[in-house]
This record gives structure tokens, sequence and C-alpha cells, in this order.
């Protein structure tokens, strides 16, 4: 793959990851094997899958083409002050889904819980819209989290707690592209 052992990446504009931390082949197997897991555990009913913007959207895109039943699919924004690299805890929903939320099952999808804070402000707000259930999936997990209020039901992959990049997630709005997800 490279010179040294780090990544020689056209996409990379010249930045060096540390490690590819998750391949595209293991990340579309992991894909396939959570489809399977949500098609099962939701028998019946309406099922909405709400991808939480942006880092999920390349993971929604794959997970919905893998998951076996009818469904719908909406997003939201929730926005954390700051584009450092570390998360500073105040978050604001920009973007609310028009979709009806009342009634339906509620598959909340994210890229990677961290502190937690994001999705439990998410959460909370969808709480209230009265959906028949609501659970997370998550692409990753940090498991940095002390007290998760809503730890997530489905998880792809247990992540180390390093600054990752790829599939959906930015540094600074860079790297989302990238097919594989790689420690920066
Ligand atoms: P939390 O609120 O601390 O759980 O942070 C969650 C959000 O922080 C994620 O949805 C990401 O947007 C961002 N984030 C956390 N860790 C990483 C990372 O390793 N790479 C890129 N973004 C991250
Ligand atoms: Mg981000």
């Amino acid at each position: 793959m490279s010179v040294s052992g780090k990544l020689a990446d056209p996409r990379l504009q010249g930045r060096v990851m540390k490690r590819v931390v998750f391949s595209t082949e293991q990340i579309a197997n992991r894909v396939r094997e959570l489809g399977r897991e949500i098609t099962s555990t939701y028998p019946g009913g309406d099922l909405l899958v709400l991808g939480l913007l942006k880092g999920s959207f390349i993971f929604v895109s794959d997970l919905v083409r893998q998951i076996n039943r009818p469904l719908q699919v909406d997003f939201l924004v929730a926005a954390s002050y700051g584009t450092d690299m570390v998360s500073s805890g105040h978050v604001r929903l920009v973007y609310d889904p028009e979709t009806i939320l009342e009634g339906k099952h509620i598959l909340l999808v994210e890229d990677v819980v961290d502190s937690g804070r994001t999705l439990s402000r998410v959460m909370d707000v969808l709480r209230e819209r009265s959906p028949a259930s609501l659970e997370v999936c998550a692409m990753l997990d940090k498991h940095l989290a002390t007290h998760l209020r809503y730890p997530p039901k489905f998880v792809g992959f247990d992540a180390p707690s390093e600054f990752l990049v790829g599939y959906g997630l930015d540094h600074a709005e860079n790297f989302r592209h990238l097919p594989y997800i790689a420690s920066l």
C-alpha cells in the first residue's frame, strides 16, 4: 500500500495517515451483518432509519441497502460548536426531520459515539415525538462514555480512542470520501 507502512493515497492531500483501522472489505462485511441483524429485529411495523448528518451519510446509504424489509429514510442535523478534534459538548438541531415520527420504529444512525453527548441530546428530542420504539445504530463506538443514557443497540465496530477519518468521518470536512477508516 505504501512506503514505510504509511498510506500513500491521492485522496489524502499529502497528509499521512497512521494506519487503516477498518478496511473497505471489513466495513462491507460488517454492514451486511448489521443489515441482517436489523432486518430480524424489526419483524413488523413502520421502520424509519434516521441518519445523523453529516458523518453518517455513507454508512446510512450502505446500511439501508442491506435491510431487507420496507423502511423510510430521513436525516437530521445536529451541530456541535467548533471544528476541533475535541467535541465541545454543545449541540443544537439545525435540521429537523419532516417525516412523521409518531408511532414509528426509529433507528437513529450515528457515525461514532465518542462522549455520547450528541446522541443524548438528539435522543431526548426524538423521544418526545412518541415513536413506537427508539434505538441507535452506531458505525463506531469508542467506549469513552462512562454514563451513556442511550447505549447503541447496534454497533458496527468497537473503535480505538484515536481520531478517525473516512467512510463519512471528517477532519475539518476533509477525508469523508475515503472508502476505508483510517487513523489521522
Ligand atoms: P460525541 O458527542 O462526543 O459522542 O461526538 C460525536 C461526534 O463527534 C460524531 O458524530 C463525530 O461527528 C465527531 N467525532 C467523534 N470522534 C470522531 C473521530 O474520531 N473522527 C471524526 N469525528 C469524530
Ligand atoms: Mg464531525
